[in-house]
């Protein structure tokens, strides 16, 4: 019985961090979302993790990966597998760009500092949100890796260029124009919990402060949180809290179209990615335009409840203007193989946001290191397993719609 025991019994090192110990319990970014609301109060993950009205277009995202399966191939030789790409000229370990996060020091008082470090090491390029609350210096002084800069069209043009000349003088590599924020979509989590940015500490906060006492602990010691690029203008700069939806509503142009992109590009002279392209014709205008990337993406569902998932433009956008601008899709990426199913399908590269917050919100800048080192290991090996040497292996003859297309619903099944 002994050497049975002795043979079985195994126990691990005990992990003495915290952090450590808690990650290592997460094996999926799942499991670091649901680490992350346990974590947080309750408005901030809602925050975070919500999305607009019935969030019908959130769940339809993921639901998207869902529906797409492989089609593998077996015995192919996959002893070296090689999971890089390039994107916008310059090489990338694996198809991935961290998505622009407002608030982002709300998940962790880091921030985007911890989320671009972060990006560095693992040689991914990282945008940085006009509404971030780190400043643009701030990021550049942490990493010299590929930084990229989200802008939102303010109403006030003098800001907007000095905010890009701020980002060019940093050596920031790409703008991204967010093109689907003329007003704000209804978060109605938000809106039921008052929610406002910074987080407003009353009754019902403070209740929920006491039972998440390490965030609200590294929330009242770290420095205030604000708007970072604009600290000190007159558009305000979040040292008063403000409802997100009165912010973009009061500050952002809703004015802006095709003609302005003509203004960005002759304000900026390197590469523009249009970030929440969402139909095939508007693709058409914005290679027509001469955008060097377009991403598809409805703003991770927060948006217009009722656009379509991003993964599901892919294909017919790729076949439209692939040969003249790079793709990249966004909303709903959590595993390696939704990254391998987008780029089988015509995408050059993803973009994934939440994500990487639950990682933050979950461990701090290792809970991110943890996320993509997740999706890069699973790209890898989903390459292997569908018989892949290289990206370039892969095509749309590699995966098919489970339902038989992205219109197709199953028999007495709603589709979102
Ligand atoms: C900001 O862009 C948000 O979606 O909350």
């Amino acid at each position: 019985m002994f050497r049975t025991l002795r043979s079985v019994l195994r126990f691990r090192r005990f992990e003495t961090d915290p952090v450590l110990r808690r990650l290592a319990r997460c094996a999926s970014v799942e499991d670091l979302r649901r680490l992350a609301r346990r974590r947080l109060p309750g408005g901030v993950f809602d925050y975070i993790d919500g999305a607009a009205e019935d969030e019908r277009t959130a769940r339809r995202n993921v639901r998207a990966f869902a529906d797409v399966e492989f089609r593998p191939r077996v015995l192919r030789d996959v002893a070296e597998v090689d999971a890089s790409t390039t994107l916008l000229g310059r090489p990338l370990p694996f198809p991935l760009v961290l998505a622009p996060t407002g608030f982002t020091r709300i998940a962790d008082p880091q921030g985007e500092l911890a989320v671009a470090r972060a990006a560095q090491r693992a040689g991914l390029p990282y945008t940085l949100s006009t509404l971030s609350t780190r400043s643009i210096e701030e990021v550049a002084e942490v990493s010299s890796g590929r930084n990229w800069f989200q802008v939102y069209a303010w109403r006030d043009k003098g800001l907007l260029k000095e905010m890009l000349e701020r980002a060019a003088a940093s050596g920031f590599e790409a703008i991204m124009i967010t093109v689907d924020t003329a007003m704000l979509g209804r978060r109605e989590r938000d809106i039921r919990r008052g929610f406002t940015l910074p987080p407003k500490i009353g009754p019902e906060t403070l209740l929920s402060g006491l039972l998440h006492p390490g965030w609200t602990w590294d929330f009242v010691r770290s420095e205030p949180i604000t708007f970072a690029n604009v600290v000190g203008r007159s558009v305000g700069d979040g040292s008063d809290a403000v409802s997100l939806a009165d912010y973009i509503n009061g500050q952002f142009d809703p004015g802006l179209s095709w003609r302005d992109i003509e203004w960005f590009q002759n304000q900026w002279s390197g590469p523009i990615v249009l970030k929440g392209i969402q139909t095939v014709e508007d693709a058409e205008l914005a290679a027509a335009a001469g955008v060097d990337a377009i991403a598809l993406s409805n703003h991770g569902g927060r948006q217009l409840d009722g656009a379509p998932a991003a993964l599901d433009l892919v294909a017919p956008v790729a076949d439209a203007v692939g040969d003249r601008v790079e793709i990249l899709c966004d909303g709903g990426i959590r595993r390696g193989s939704d990254i391998v199913k987008a780029v089988a399908l015509g995408a050059r590269a993803c973009m994934a946001g939440r994500a990487y917050l639950y990682g933050l919100a979950a461990g701090g800048e290792r809970g991110v290191d943890q996320v993509l080192e997740h999706l890069g290991e699973g790209v890898t090996r989903t390459l292997v397993l569908t018989g892949c040497a290289s990206l370039s292996d892969l095509g749309p003859s590699g995966v098919r719609f489970r339902r038989g297309g992205p219109d197709a619903a199953l028999p007495g099944e709603p589709k979102d």
